[in-house]
């Protein structure tokens, strides 16, 4: 050992490492002046605030290496089982931020009261790092919703914007699996036909559906319709996959978002992920369903408190409040292809049958056929 590293060792301390000496002295209570003591409260509020801050990081040091390992024309098999454990810390940490809503809630709406005068006019709506969580996940741009006027970029320095707009338009977790989809080999496989196959399965799942409704005993005439027009809305959805210049026109209106190609793959995946090497690729997809859902029950979650300290007030940041955030609930959401995927699923009794050679093909690389 060197005299340098002999220096490293002797001096690396837990309260150095972790720098707890400027983490510890970051909690100066607004509410304290000479005259007043500190609101007791508002230790808890910025403790919680900070919490939220540093899992934040972490949370986009994960989606970072993952949107990197995906960043590549072709990704290493490998990068999928990485991406999935960094994922599922991703889940796991907004488990806890959604858990941590409730240790905010100790806090009445009186003593929120105590101390809420000397917020004005800071928000969580200025948070950076979430709307950087927001971008690099690949939440639209133009599905935000905006409060008093002001696109939800426009508090951040002219440093910041540029970042936040790099991400969304260039470097999402949206993008990269698009294209990593788009480039699933097995789509074309010789003169396997998926589609054509999937078509007369739906067909025939379809035309079983209708028979079932009218020679149903116990729906009246009024309700057997009701059904079959309920169900001529699914073949629409249907003719969204079968067609691929219907799905081109759901893009357009802005009803569909993932390509064409993509969705197929998605649904391709969904459809065989009993398939060994579809495993992964079904897990990964998985991630991502369940953290635009949890992001959307923190979002359900923040509002409700929000109504319950607040009632009908407005934010501090100007919003109306929990009418806003709630409309960011119902709105905000990245990954709705993926969740709309369930509308194509048929039953395993109608899937079509692989040919042979692609199972092997898609078995374990030490299978007796591989
Ligand atoms: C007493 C507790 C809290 C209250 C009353 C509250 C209130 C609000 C309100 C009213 C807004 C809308 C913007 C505005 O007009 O200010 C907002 C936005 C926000 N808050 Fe909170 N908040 C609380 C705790 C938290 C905590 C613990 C976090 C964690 C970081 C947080 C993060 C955010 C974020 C990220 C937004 C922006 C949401 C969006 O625009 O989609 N808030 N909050």
């Amino acid at each position: 050992m060197n005299k340098d590293s002999n220096q490293k060792y002797a001096t690396v301390h837990y309260k150095n490492y972790l720098h707890l000496d400027k983490i510890l002295d970051a909690q100066h209570l607004r509410s304290a002046s000479p005259d007043n003591s500190a609101a007791h409260e508002e230790m808890l509020f910025i403790i919680v605030h900070q919490s939220y801050e540093i899992w934040f990081k972490q949370i986009i040091h994960e989606l970072e290496s993952v949107i990197d390992l995906f960043d590549n024309h072709k990704v290493d098999e490998r990068n999928i089982g990485t991406s999935i454990a960094r994922l599922n810390r991703v889940i796991e940490i907004f488990q806890l931020l959604i858990e941590h809503i409730r240790i905010m809630e100790t806090m009445t709406p009186l003593d929120f009261l105590d101390f809420r005068s000397y917020l004005f006019p800071a928000s969580g709506f200025q948070s950076f790092q979430f709307r950087k969580i927001e971008n690099l996940l690949g939440l639209p741009e133009k599905e935000r919703i905006t409060y008093g006027g002001h696109h939800y970029a426009a508090f951040f320095s002219e440093e910041e914007q540029k970042e936040l707009h790099h991400i969304a338009i260039y470097k999402n977790l949206f993008l990269a699996i698009e294209n990593w989809l788009e480039r699933t080999p097995f789509l074309k496989f010789g003169d396997f036909k998926f589609l054509e196959y999937y078509k007369a399965s739906v067909e025939r799942m379809v035309a079983k559906e209708e028979t079932a409704i009218k020679a149903s005993d116990y729906l009246t005439a009024q309700q057997k319709q009701m059904r079959l027009k309920m169900m001529g809305n699914t073949d629409t959805y249907f003719e969204s996959i079968l067609d691929p210049i219907v799905h081109q026109q759901l893009v357009q209106e802005g009803k569909q978002r993932l390509s064409y190609d993509a969705t197929l793959a998605a649904l391709m995946i969904n459809l065989y992920n009993e398939e060994p090497i579809l495993q992964l690729p079904y897990r990964f997809l998985i991630c991502l369903v369940d953290i635009d859902e949890l992001l959307t029950t923190w979002r359900y979650r923040h509002a409700q408190m929000v109504r319950r300290m607040l009632g009908r007030k407005i934010g501090t940041g100007g919003s109306s409040g929990h009418d806003y955030l709630h409309h960011t609930a119902v709105k905000h959401h990245i990954f709705t292809d993926l969740h709309h995927i369930s509308t194509l699923l048929i039953p395993r009794s109608e899937l079509p049958e692989l040919p042979q050679q692609l199972k092997q093909q898609l078995g374990f690389y030490y299978s007796n056929n591989a």
